[in-house]
């Protein structure tokens, strides 16, 4: 949520920033600002509107100076309009910063503001930090003591890019609960909200911490503790990534790229964690209390956790959206338990306060990551990537896929350090683990089949998608897949539950997607899906049985997989009809309305 660029060095600062912004869309915006220093002074720009729309209407590119700093807002105190739009000044005009996070004391400091005569322009809450470092700054030249003397008195999380004329060879950059990296490049530095931002400039990469700041100048950078404004030593990272990577290649969207890169990703996931999953599976058997946490789609993946630990390693963990964790399980948690934090940015912000919690109270912590360097790798005890590279689209896929392969991963080793299940058929698994990427490849040749039924579906006011066992999670992530992108409502069930409710919903031609894997309950789900039928449903399967010809209006064929692993080339499909439903529907997939990649405030 909300994307921050800020950049100094010999280039226009103008195009290096609208490029970044641009890179940093896929976080959910409303509105966007730049600020430029130069000689002259602040040169701000800001509107209501999409990046493109504002390069037009302000003229973005024009604008002088080669240091500045660029934002993507979106919006959480105050409509989305050009005033709310940041950057943000003091009165005098010589402090602009922009701000990413909620500022939840700021009625009260700007009360306080006002009566000491501030006068505010815009209703955010972002304003007040500008007004605050005013009030700090009376009196004084030191600048960088103004500034952390009036972050320290804010409540809530804020990234911030900062200027002052008074330095103008120097930028700010803070993290407090919201993403904050700096690239280094040579003979000019940058900051960003997330590193695809700069990564056609620099990959050495230095990630901030909760609570620290930077200050970059052209040749240099210097991260130091907000506190005690004491120098933190930061070592510098090299990013893998590469441009290519965070582009499109031809293709018309992130999200068809992203689909497309599953077997590539599944490789890497699978390969990427060969050398270190025994050791973590060591350090998960010492307990037996064991808490998944996750939200959204990665609480989908969490799901699939259960099925895979219940069935291989014989332990049954509590899974729990972890905005809901946080609150109810405080008193449950303490020194024996593990907590597996799945969260494919590392930045989400009720999973990151659900690993805190449980860290408090003594828990041990695993996250099971994709971004390198993110807060969660940070306050994880224990860290598995998911090797994905970087994810741009809003809906998640690929990073998806890779999660199930982890957690299969780490369960088959499990069940092999405890002797829940016997050695032979874990190695059978594991084989065919290691084939999933075909079996991906091969699905993703449905892709035009796939965009012929989308438009036979493209009317439907409401989709409803069953499974059954381990299918649960994927009927449910398809139904999330279908909503987000494509607007039309969709449900995910248990299959079961179609007889306590859902079926009154039914009738002449609505569309059932049944993913149905052949395995342990596939009998039951074919009397389920009877029922619906005989309510007139239109049944569209997801199977590699031939039993499903039977009664299925429509059957997108999958190459026979085990059970077990069937999540992962079972949701590919669903990601494809939600893809081309989404477009056919003229949505943009990348951008979906309203939501944003990383949901960096509760
Ligand atoms: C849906 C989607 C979201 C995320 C959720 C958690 O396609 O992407 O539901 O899964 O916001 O995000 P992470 O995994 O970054 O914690």
């Amino acid at each position: 949520m909300c994307g921050i660029i800020g950049y100094i060095g010999e280039r226009p600062a103008c195009e290096i920033i609208v490029k970044g912004l641009k890179r940093l869309e896929y976080r959910g915006y409303d509105s966007v600002g730049i600020v430029t220093m130069d000689e002259d002074g602040l040169h701000i720009r800001k509107g209501a509107g999409r990046i493109d729309e504002l390069v037009e209407r302000l003229k973005f590119l024009e604008m002088p100076g080669k240091k500045g700093i660029g934002q993507t807002r979106w919006a959480t105190h105050g409509v989305p309009n050009d005033i709310n739009a940041h950057p943000h000044t003091d009165c005098t005009g010589r402090i602009a910063l922009v701000h990413n996070g909620i500022i939840e004391n700021y009625e009260s400091l700007r009360e306080e503001l006002r009566k000491k005569g501030h006068r505010f322009k815009s209703d955010t809450d972002t304003e007040v930090i500008a007004h605050l470092i005013e009030e700090e700054l009376k009196g004084t030249e030191d600048f960088e003591t103004a500034l952390r003397k009036a972050l320290l008195r804010l409540k809530g999380s804020f990234a911030l890019g900062v200027v002052y004329t008074g330095e103008p060879d120097r930028l700010y950059f803070v993290r407090n609960e919201s993403p904050m990296v700096l690239g280094i490049g040579s003979g000019e530095n940058f900051a960003a909200s997330d590193v695809p931002a700069f990564l056609e400039y620099t990959n050495r990469v230095v990630f901030l911490d909760d609570g620290e700041y930077a200050v970059i100048t052209r040749d240099s950078w210097i991260v130091k503790d907000l506190k005690t404004g004491r120098i933190v030593e930061k070592s510098v990272q090299t990013i893998d990534w590469s441009l290519e990577m965070a582009e499109k290649s031809g293709y018309p969207h992130f999200m068809l790229k992203e689909i497309y890169e599953q077997p590539k990703a599944i490789k890497d996931a699978i390969h990427g964690n060969a050398g270190i999953i025994t050791e973590i599976a060591r350090e998960v058997a010492k307990y037996e209390k064991i808490y998944f946490v996750a939200m959204g789609t990665s609480y989908h993946a969490t799901l699939v956790g259960k099925y895979l630990f219940q069935r291989l390693v014989k332990r049954v963990p509590v899974v729990e959206e972890a905005s809901e964790f946080r609150y109810e399980f405080e008193d449950l948690i303490d020194e024996n338990t593990l907590i597996i934090a799945i969260t494919q940015s590392g930045e989400t912000a009720d999973t990151l306060a659900a690993m805190k919690l449980a860290k408090k109270k003594g828990a041990k912590v695993l996250a099971i990551v994709n971004v390198v360097g993110s807060m969660a790798t940070r306050i994880a005890d224990l860290t598995l990537y998911t090797h994905a590279g970087p994810e741009i689209g809003v809906a998640a896929t690929k990073t998806y896929t890779t999660q199930l392969v982890v957690l299969t991963l780490l369960a088959i080793e499990l069940a092999r350090i405890l002797h829940s299940e016997d050695e032979e058929s874990l190695n059978q698994l594991e084989q065919e683990l290691m084939e999933t990427p075909e079996i991906v490849s091969k699905v993703l040749e449905l892709n035009e089949a796939i965009e012929e039924l989308a438009k036979t579906l493209k009317e439907s006011r409401d989709v409803f998608y069953i499974g059954r066992g381990i299918g649960v999670p994927t009927a449910l992530e398809g139904a999330l897949k279908l909503k987000e992108i494509s607007y039309i409502h969709a449900e995910g069930l248990s299959a079961g539950e179609l007889k306590h409710g859902p079926l009154a919903l039914l009738e002449e031609g609505v569309p059932v997607i049944a993913v149905a894997p052949p395995g342990k309950t596939l009998d039951k789900l074919m009397g389920n899906i009877e029922e619906a039928k005989a309510r007139g449903a239109r049944i569209i399967a997801v199977s590699s049985s031939e039993e499903l010809k039977r009664v299925a209006d429509t059957v997108i064929a999958i190459p026979p997989v085990h059970e077990l692993l069937s999540p992962i080339p079972y949701v590919v499909p669903l990601q494809l009809m939600a893809y081309h439903l989404a477009v056919l529907r003229g949505n943009d997939p990348d951008k979906p309305r309203n939501l944003a990649k990383s949901v960096t405030v509760e």
